[in-house]
């Protein structure tokens, strides 16, 4: 399904959304703040770019929130079920700020963008909608309801890649650290509410992220995770929107960087740090990046690439830009390129107009993989999505159920089977603290992502540990120090 010209244009409306706000002074004191992060990585990173936008204001940083003179709430709008536990989150808040009727509560992220100022009408507690894109007017929106006002930044923009913020690392464990790399999503995939929520696709300036790299790893961070919506389609020709590199000046190929190159930066940056990223799109993974994989160490073995549906008809209605062949194409590259690879994915079942032949064509797909790990969802329709406005949500609530049971199900043969390979064989892992279940064993990963479990010895978070691995359950590797 090719997009029509009115659709493209959805993207550029957004650009246009605004919402008058006069201007009010500032207020700054030494209040605290306290967030809480719901949705994917980047909004948890996002979180770390709110934080050092306020601390840089004189607020300050807490993890209780009956302390909090100010609760933020980093939304997601993925699935409606993601938004449904937002929701029972603000009731909880509202409770607190009924004790504490001076706090002020903002909502944060996808789901004020989505819903823009309609948020402040449905939930009344509610003093502050601020999207992803906007967090940069924090300081002046918390000004404003010290003015006695509500307020609401939903703008998004062509250029905000919050490059210049380092990040302040919240509630993380010194070890592993996330680094955005591109913001938004042209996409357009018909299911999907994030180039709405998050806007046009911008690549963040190569040396900035460098330079983050190399300040975490001096604070001792030791695994590093590139994030963006599709990183493969990264590239850096100087700021503002995307460009096909085709479209560049001689001069701006001259200067541009793409993902392969910037990972090979990022890799050599040190050698004891590793490297992951994601998220990986089908349609862009090119034999260079998968080249650049095989060539560092530090580079960890582990792709995550969501395929959704096994059946090209409905790849299409997703617009996803791939067909069943093109990702089996790119499974073989993985595999021929670096052999012991780990790959994960992205699925959905119930997709409109799926058939039951075309949803065994996703279990066919998965068995042809052999995914160590998959996300596996139900469909759910999203207001002002293109699948929303095209296709009838036809498939049967208890058809999808079924459906998505029998992916499950599937999945955890194959991740029991993966990780039943790796008995016997010894891994490098990070580890990242103490297991949750014994005070007595530490737990990491290895290249693959796969989570390691073995006893504590003198060994602790930060230290890299060769591990031989002698059980494994579903989804944990059990084994010794050696
Ligand atoms: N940018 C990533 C995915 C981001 S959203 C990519 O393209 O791969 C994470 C996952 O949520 C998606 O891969 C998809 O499997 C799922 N998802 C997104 N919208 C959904 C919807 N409307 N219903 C069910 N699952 C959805
Ligand atoms: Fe959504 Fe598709 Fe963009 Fe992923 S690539 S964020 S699924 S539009
Ligand atoms: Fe959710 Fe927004 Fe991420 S919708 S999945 S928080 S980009």
């Amino acid at each position: 399904m090719k997009l029509d010209i009115k659709e493209k244009e959805i993207i550029e409306e957004r650009q246009g959304e605004t919402l008058d706000r006069p201007a009010t002074n500032q207020k700054k004191t030494a209040r605290k703040f306290y967030i809480e992060s719901y949705g994917c990585q980047m909004n948890f990173s996002d979180s770390e770019i709110v934080a050092s936008i306020l601390e840089s204001e004189g607020y300050q940083t807490t993890k209780l929130m009956h302390e909090a003179d100010m609760v933020f709430v980093n939304t997601c709008s993925i699935r409606e079920k993601a938004e449904q536990t937002v929701r029972k989150r603000l009731s909880v808040i509202n409770k607190s700020k009924k004790a504490n009727p001076g706090m002020i509560v903002g909502v944060l992220g996808c789901m004020a963008e989505r819903m823009k100022a309609k948020l402040l009408e449905e939930e009344k507690l509610v003093d502050i909608v601020v999207g992803p894109d906007a967090y940069r007017d924090l300081p002046n929106l918390v000004g404003e309801v010290d003015g006695g006002r509500k307020a609401v930044n939903v703008i998004l923009s062509k250029e905000e890649t919050y490059g210049d913020i380092s990040p302040v690392r919240l509630g993380g464990n010194g070890v592993t650290a996330f680094v955005s790399i591109t913001r938004g999503c042209d996409n357009m995939c018909t299911f999907c509410v994030v180039p709405f929520t998050r806007g046009r696709e911008r690549s963040r300036n190569p040396e900035s992220i460098i330079n983050e790299v190399s300040d975490l790893a001096k604070k001792g961070y030791k695994e590093i995770t590139l994030l963006g919506q599709n990183v493969d389609s990264y590239l850096w020709h100087g700021g503002g929107l995307k460009k096909e590199f085709d479209l560049l000046s001689d001069a701006e190929k001259e200067a541009s960087c793409n993902f392969a190159q910037l990972m090979e930066k990022v890799a050599l940056v040190d050698s004891k740090v590793r490297i992951r990223f994601s998220t990986s799109h089908p349609k862009d993974m090119s034999d260079e990046v998968l080249h650049v994989m095989a060539k560092y160490d530090n580079i960890c073995k582990y792709i995550h690439l969501p395929f959704q549906s096994g059946n090209s008809r409905i790849l299409e209605m997703m617009n996803r830009g791939y067909t069943r062949e093109w990702y089996i194409n790119r499974i073989d590259a993985i595999k021929r390129i670096m052999p012991d690879c780990a790959i994960s994915a992205d699925i959905i079942s119930g997709f409109c107009t799926e058939t039951e032949e075309e949803h065994r064509e996703t279990l066919s797909l998965m068995e042809y993989v052999q995914y160590h790990f998959s996300y596996m969802f139900k469909y759910s329709e999203r207001p002002n999505t293109l699948a929303q406005r095209k296709f009838e949500d036809d498939i049967p609530e208890e058809t999808k159920q079924r459906r998505l049971a029998e992916i499950i199900e599937l999945q955890q043969v194959h991740s029991h089977n993966q990780l039943k390979k790796d008995i016997g064989k010894t891994y490098e892992v990070l580890v990242e603290g103490v297991s949750k279940k014994s005070d007595d064993e530490l737990y990491g990963r290895n290249t693959h992502n796969s989570v390691v479990v073995f006893p504590r010895k003198n060994y602790k978070a930060g230290d890299y540990v060769n591990v031989f691995i002698n059980e494994c359950t579903s989804a944990t590797l059990k084994g010794e120090a050696i």
